[in-house]
């Protein structure tokens, strides 16, 4: 049985295969076309994970995507009509792109594997939720026979921050945080913020946190995001704006920290420090309350982590020096880059039902750059 895992048309695109269960081959297409976080169909990286499985895509049974399209579609239009006074030539626009490329989804699917097989493609196509694949990629490469697994991302349908528990073969969704209150967002628009760019250049601000002092902590938590004991949160959309269906920074925003946003190629300054630390302060306090919550809601021994945010390695660090959890493995690829992987064996273990052996993905083929 092979299974061919695809995340791709958000970015960081990327192929994964499985063969009865073991991870053959994962590669990222970035790797091979040099475009940063490149979001397009990755026949490259699925024609290395077929030369690595020495298979054809005729040999393929099971393709999986990492995301359901349908519901993004209904996110793309609540968020359109929370916003409806930018006009409907304006949600035109901005949806066209979406619709060719997601809600097509499957027909695109099949020419863009036609053209790799130079024939026309008819194995089956399944789709995963999106934190499920994050969820998946976490938990089922693992050690653990058990554990809490938390997704925390910018957005994929709805989720941006969910619980599974993992036990044996299957994931159990306990809890999610909806769009757009979203801790990955957040970070991605102090990002922006201080001139870095959104999605890519969130371990800039990471590493630009331990030169600052966490000065604006309390501003942030007094007036942008409502953190729960539990670290279950709530943003105050009052300082943001949606646009394409990502959270940015408004005027606001801007008179709260008496700055506009940094250009991106000027100095950079003390404050800009001190801002990237108290954000990375404010997510840490957020990750830390919740991994306790789950400790003592869910009585486990483990955590996984995956999502954007498991990326931030010195709030994972912050976990582990807790020694909250006995064991806590994070998905090396936290991002939607792993998707790829996760939707596979969600297929492989939760749909197709197979056991489980833990360790037993040990000799995994990471392509070199
Ligand atoms: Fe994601």
């Amino acid at each position: 049985m092979n299974i061919l895992g695809i995340s791709a048309y958000h970015h960081d695109s990327a192929a994964a295969l499985i063969q009865n269960g073991k991870v053959i081959s994962c590669a990222q297409e970035e790797r091979f076309t040099h475009i940063k976080h490149d979001a397009s169909f990755p026949k490259n990286a699925i024609q290395h994970c077929l030369n690595e499985g020495k298979i054809s895509l005729e040999d393929i049974n099971i393709v999986v995507f990492y995301d359901k399209p349908l519901l993004t579609f209904h996110r793309l239009l609540e968020t359109y009509l929370l916003s409806s006074h930018r006009g409907i030539s304006s949600f035109i626009k901005s949806i066209s792109t979406w619709i060719k490329e997601k809600y097509f989804l499957k027909k695109i699917l099949k020419q863009e594997l036609a053209n790799i097989g130079k024939n026309n493609f008819t194995q089956q196509i399944l789709f995963t939720q999106h934190h499920q694949s994050h969820a998946a990629a976490a938990f089922f490469p693992s050690p653990f026979t058990d554990a809490a697994v938390l997704c925390l991302d910018g957005v994929s349908e709805w989720a941006t921050t969910s619980l599974w528990v993992g036990k044996d073969n299957q994931l159990h969704h306990k809890w999610e945080i909806k769009f757009p209150n979203s801790l990955g967002l957040l970070y991605s628009a102090f990002t922006h913020f201080c001139g870095f760019t959104v999605n890519s250049g969130e371990y800039k601000l990471m590493g630009l946190a331990p030169y600052g002092e966490p000065k604006y902590a309390d501003l942030i938590l007094k007036h942008l995001i409502h953190v729960k004991d539990n670290g279950k949160y709530r943003l105050n959309m009052r300082y943001f704006k949606l646009k394409h269906g990502v959270v940015e920074t408004n005027k606001r925003f801007e008179k709260l920290f008496q700055r506009p946003p940094r250009e991106p190629d000027s100095e950079i300054t003390q404050q800009d420090m001190d801002i990237a630390r108290s954000i990375q302060f404010v997510t840490e306090d957020i990750v830390m309350k919740l991994a306790k919550a789950i400790k003592q809601d869910y009585q486990i021994d483990n955590l996984c982590l995956a999502g954007g945010v498991a990326l931030n390695c010195i709030a994972n660090g912050s976990i582990w020096k807790e020694k909250l959890f006995k064991g806590l493995w994070v998905q090396p690829a936290a991002g939607d880059v792993g998707g790829a992987l996760g939707a596979a064996l969600s297929v492989w273990f939760e749909h197709l039902k197979n056991p489980r052996l833990p360790h037993s993905f040990e000799d995994v083929n990471f392509t070199k750059s």
